[in-house]
């Protein structure tokens, strides 16, 4: 190696990435992709060098080089790493890199390790800044980088926009990312890898229903199990950005940072601005991406969860905000006598919360619905066995609240006009130190007088506008987004084993950042279970199943009005952290047995349901959904056939069933719980009814030759479990 360069390879769980600097330029990604094996200096020198690109006619006199950290200075005409000035001057950094360590120890030439995390220190001398990246192999494959950007002048410098770039082959030339909205989060969404940006901005001061979520980039036609794809997911919950980026010139690159908002970040001298982490994972399929951040949560520094996930009773769509001490008091004995842990008092509480119109932002327990305060549920609660959670949303004010009577100057506002109402609400700013004291106070003193064990933490309105008015109306989403990552933090370092959910109108606030502060998110307020089979599929894209709120609601889903047999509605929400949504005074003696044995499946299965590996299968019919998760040993799985509308055929296609070991037979066998679904004609495989003994069958021949499908009617889902024979 060249004594002008440098580089690293970094190997881990079948990825493979090889940064290179070069004449004391910011680090190039040279390789990202399957892994290389071990190389040496010659090695890696070569594979720097075949990347270069050839110095074209009319381009600038050197490769184009695209850093981590693009730099227009290099003779990059894509989207710049940093774009910022001092009031218009020092707006084009060249970084000279002074320093690049391995696990913290310096290296000089070549490195290599297996994970690692790599540091790259530089200095832009004449513009008075410090950038230091810094990248992560974790043991999970996945990769992740960020920036600290350092002003060392004393006059200010504003950033605009950092973002971090990723190179991909020109062979990854389809895209898949996503949308959505309330009630229809994560939309997949598929288009061309085509010269220009595919820009996905998001502006609503959380991550949002419609936000990219994960964006790939794949061989065209890449599915479940086939392509190679490679996939950015930026982890902030504030603004942020996604965008694939292809120059006319050949390179590709997916990238993402915060999107900063006018002087809403500006250094002064020793001052840092500090990017989030934009986690990049390259996988064979989907499934394999998916896997590898499901495995990186699983062993996130917060812990992973428990595999005994509590079955949960949430009391929102039973009550709303009717709250009566003995009506809630009689759901508890219902859901506990079902074998339901954990019960959660929804929104409607506190203060004069007796619609979405007041008290917002009061959380002290309403003495008109609670005289004696929430004692007497807490405590039925625990004694019946559950754990009591409780439901706030702390980052909202009503206008017509007593905090916001107290300190009007706390309402997030850009102007001298509040900003447009969202559900009757406002947002208070977090980063004034007296608001964030005067929430954390009055969550304390809750937390600290109840038993409390898990908190559903709601945030329901997109921040528009939101400037802090004591500052002049500067826009404040950046400190905003900080807050309330301390705020949780705080509650949690003085309530350990404290459980949040991240709930924001449904699924508005799921990122990876969120996932390092809260424990589960809800993923819609859609419990219509045809809805939730795309939306559990594919908020499964970086979260593993146990993160995922799942519920069993009532038969008419009070969001589509459509109606579903309890077994679709429940085979759907097993693939998740399971919990009952619904007035059970109002399910029948036959709905609350199957209820009951649908909790006893849960409980019996959860081991493998909350830990093993998630696979979808593609292709079999439009309306037809089939998918599982394997144990890791792939000793046994559950799948599901799922039809969310009429097949083509009848009986429809084969069932292929994936992950299991190809050489080995296994015992496979329906599992029927509850009523069974309608129009259910077994396969003639099953064996005798009513036990269904099943059949044996190799590993490689259910993923490769599948076995006869049953006849169902559409919306409608049948599980199989498959245990080595
Ligand atoms: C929105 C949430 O997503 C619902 O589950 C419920 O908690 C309501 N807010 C309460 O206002």
């Amino acid at each position: 190696m060249a004594a002008a360069q440098t580089a690293v390879q970094l190997e881990c769980a079948g990825v493979g990435v090889l940064l290179s600097v070069r004449d004391g330029r910011l680090p190039e990604v040279a390789h990202w992709g399957p892994a290389l094996g071990r190389l040496d200096a010659a090695g890696a020198d070569a594979l720097v060098g075949a990347q270069e690109q050839r110095v074209g006619p009319n381009t600038v006199g050197v490769p184009v080089r695209v850093a981590l950290l693009p730099e227009a200075g290099t003779g990059w005409t894509g989207r710049p790493g940093l774009s910022g000035s001092r009031d218009g001057a020092g707006w084009s950094p060249r970084f000279d890199v002074h320093e690049v360590t391995l696990d913290g120890a310096p290296v000089e030439g070549f490195a290599s390790a297996g994970s690692g995390v790599v540091q790259f220190a530089a200095t832009d001398g004449e513009l008075g800044l410090d950038l230091l990246l810094t990248m992560e192999l974790t043991q999970s494959g996945v990769l992740r980088s960020r920036a600290r950007l350092t002003n060392a002048r004393p006059e200010p410098y504003e950033v605009n926009d950092l973002v971090l770039a990723y190179p991909v082959p020109a062979e990854a030339a389809e895209l898949l990312d996503f949308a959505g909205r309330w009630g229809h989060e994560r939309v997949a969404q598929r288009s061309t890898f085509t010269v220009g940006t595919h820009l996905r901005e998001g502006r609503r001061g959380r991550t949002g229903a419609d936000a990219a979520y994960v964006l790939h980039a794949g061989t065209p036609g890449f599915g479940f199990a086939d392509g190679d794809v490679y996939a950015v997911h930026t982890a902030w919950s504030g603004n942020h950005t996604h965008y694939a980026e292809r120059v006319f010139g050949g390179e590709r690159v997916l990238g993402g940072g915060e999107l900063l908002l006018p002087g809403e970040v500006m250094l002064g001298e020793g001052q840092s601005y500090e990017s989030p982490w934009v986690y990049a994972a390259f996988g064979r399929g989907l499934d394999e991406v998916a896997r590898r951040f499901h495995r990186l949560l699983r062993a996130r520094p917060a812990g992973g969860l428990s595999v005994e996930r509590p079955v949960t009773i949430n009391v929102w769509e039973a009550v709303y905000f009717d709250h009566d001490a003995d009506r809630l008091t009689d759901l508890a004995e219902r859901a506990a006598a079902l074998g339901v842990e954990r019960y959660v008092l929804d929104d409607g509480w506190f203060g004069a919360r007796r619609n979405d119109h007041a008290g917002l932002g009061d959380w002290v327990v309403s003495p008109d619905v609670w005289p004696n305060g929430l004692h007497p549920l807490v405590d039925r609660v625990r004694e019946l066995g559950m754990q009591f959670g409780l439901w706030f949303e702390p980052e909202m004010v009503n206008v017509d609240s007593e905090v916001v009577r107290a300190h009007p100057d706390w309402v997030m506002a850009a102007r001298s006009e509040l900003p447009v109402e969202s559900r009757f609400q406002q947002v208070l700013d977090l980063a004034i130190p007296e608001a964030f004291g005067y929430v954390l106070g009055q969550m304390s003193a809750i937390l600290d007088e109840y038993d409390i064990g898990y908190i559903k933490w709601d945030h329901n309105r997109d921040l528009v506008e939101a400037g802090d008015q004591t500052r002049g109306g500067r826009p404040a989403v950046h400190d905003q987004t900080l807050a309330f990552y301390r705020l949780v933090d705080a509650l949690k370092a003085a309530h350990p084993g404290l459980e949040i959910e991240s709930c924001s109108s449904g699924g508005a606030r799921v990122d990876l950042e969120v996932m390092q502060h809260t424990d589960r998110v809800w993923v819609s307020d859609c419990n219509d279970p045809l809805e939730r089979q795309d939306m559990m599929r594919w908020t499964g894209q970086l979260l593993p199943p146990e993160f995922l709120g799942a519920h069993i609601a009532s038969g008419r889903s009070h969001t589509t009005g459509r109606v579903h047999d309890l077994g679709f509605r429940a085979a759907t929400a097993v693939f998740g952290h399971l919990g009952i949504e619904w007035d059970l005074a109002n399910a029948s003696p036959r709905e609350l047995d199957d209820l009951r044995a649908w909790v006893t499946f849960f409980k019996e299965h959860r081991g493998l349901l909350m830990r093993g590996d998630v696979v979808r299968m593609d292709g079999f019919d439009d309306h037809l959904r089939v998918h599982g998760v394997v144990a890791s040993d792939q000793s046994e799985a559950v799948f599901a056939m799922v039809t969310t509308g009429s097949l083509d055929a009848s009986p429809g296609p084969r069932l292929r069933f994936r992950g299991l070991d190809p050489n080995r037979d296994y015992l496979l066998r329906p599992l029927l719980v509850g009523t069974p679904p309608g129009g259910l004609e077994p396969a003639r495989w099953w064996g005798a009814a009513p036990a269904y003994p099943g059949a044996v069958f190799r590993g490689s021949t259910l993923e490769h030759v599948g076995v006869a499908a049953p006849k169902l009617f559409p919306d409608q889902a049948v599980l199989f479990h498959a245990f080595r024979a």
